[in-house]
């Protein structure tokens, strides 16, 4: 007999805790020199839909290029490791994920799958579709913020978690540092990291990836901007702010910024702040790193696994690293 699907949405933090944690960032970011915000903040719900419409323009590879690697490799992944339990760190959509399901529920060792995103309403609206699609499956999805909380839960393992879509790429070197130790901490003998990354390419292609000619990466960047305005009362003319794409060679990332259109003066009342912007004045959104497989594998290694697997999509765009504690 089939179980029945069910999906349960679980908080991670303490009340109040992502309120705060965007207080302080906005109060912290927009005081320093240069200003800068953290890319958590661009996924609400628009800010979510908005990144969807990214993974299909024709600019965007990434999602195309992972989509590939786990169409052919996912099956790999699943005979290595035999998951019970498959955590997604950044789930978004879960679209590439259902690769990963299908394959492990293939060998018959899938019991539930845990998404963990900031962004509650893409967990309820990925976790209805999979909830649909995947009869017997528990899906237990958590909000948590993997800075804060990784959200892995406990548990019979094996567990493989997945953190897709470039999404380290993301962290400063330092944060990245953090994170992997942190998901190296939570796993035993038997379990095992499935990370996609981004790498180092043309910078034409780079830049095109993240200035697209349609203008919705420019409108998911302006999107911070809507969130500070709904969540700390602030009034940021949203269109008085210019997307910048740049790539960094030195620290080989994309970097998002946006530019202020003329002097302008912001208040954002919830935190008692004015905040004066130049004309011309940018401020960091986003890195995007890119990396090198080799750099990538020493970074994996240094906190604590094996990099026992590594794949690329034809074009060697993008590459997924399959890691095992040591
Ligand atoms: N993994 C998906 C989505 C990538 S978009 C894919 O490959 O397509 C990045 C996702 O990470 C978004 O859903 C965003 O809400 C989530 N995210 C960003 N920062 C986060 C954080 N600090 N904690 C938890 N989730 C975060
Ligand atoms: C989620 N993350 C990996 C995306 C990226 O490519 O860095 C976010 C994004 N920013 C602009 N376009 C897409």
């Amino acid at each position: 007999m089939t179980r029945p699907t069910s999906l349960t949405v679980r908080g991670h933090l303490p009340d109040g805790y992502l309120a705060d944690a965007l207080r302080r960032d906005a109060a912290l970011g927009l005081t320093a020199h240069p200003k800068w915000l953290p890319p958590k903040w661009f996924y609400d719900a628009r800010g979510s839909r908005l990144f969807e419409d990214i993974t299909r323009l024709p600019e965007y590879y990434p999602t195309r290029a992972e989509r590939e690697i786990l169409e052919r490799h996912a099956v790999d992944i699943a005979a290595t490791l035999s998951a019970h339990t498959l955590v997604e760190l950044g789930s978004g959509s879960s679209e590439k994920t259902r690769l990963l399901l299908d394959a492990l529920r293939g060998i018959g060792s899938l019991e539930r799958y845990v998404p963990v995103d900031v962004s509650e309403p893409a967990l309820v609206e990925a976790g209805e579709a999979l909830l649909r699609d995947y009869p017997g499956l528990a899906v237990e999805a958590v909000v948590s913020d993997f800075d804060a909380h990784l959200g892995i839960p406990d548990g019979p393992g094996p567990t493989l978690v997945a953190f897709l879509g470039g999404t380290l790429g993301n962290l400063t070197p330092d944060q990245r540092a953090v994170f992997l130790a942190s998901v190296r901490s939570q796993l035993r003998a038997g379990d095992g990291l499935v990370l996609g990354a981004d790498l180092v390419k043309d910078p034409g292609v780079l830049v095109r990836a993240y200035d697209d000619a349609a203008g919705v990466t420019a409108d998911f960047n302006r999107n911070v901007l809507r969130v500070l305005n709904r969540e700390l009362d602030a009034d940021f003319n949203v269109d008085r702010f210019d997307h910048v794409a740049v790539w960094d060679s030195q620290n080989a990332w994309i970097e998002m910024r946006l530019r202020s259109h003329g002097d302008q003066t912001v208040k954002l009342r919830d935190l008692d702040l004015v905040v004066e912007f130049a004309d011309g004045e940018e401020m960091r959104t986003e890195i995007s790193a890119k990396f090198r497989a080799s750099g990538l594998a020493a970074e994996i290694e240094r906190a604590g696994f094996a990099v026992t697997r590594w794949w690329t999509d034809s074009e060697n765009r993008f590459g997924v690293a399959l890691a095992t504690p040591v």
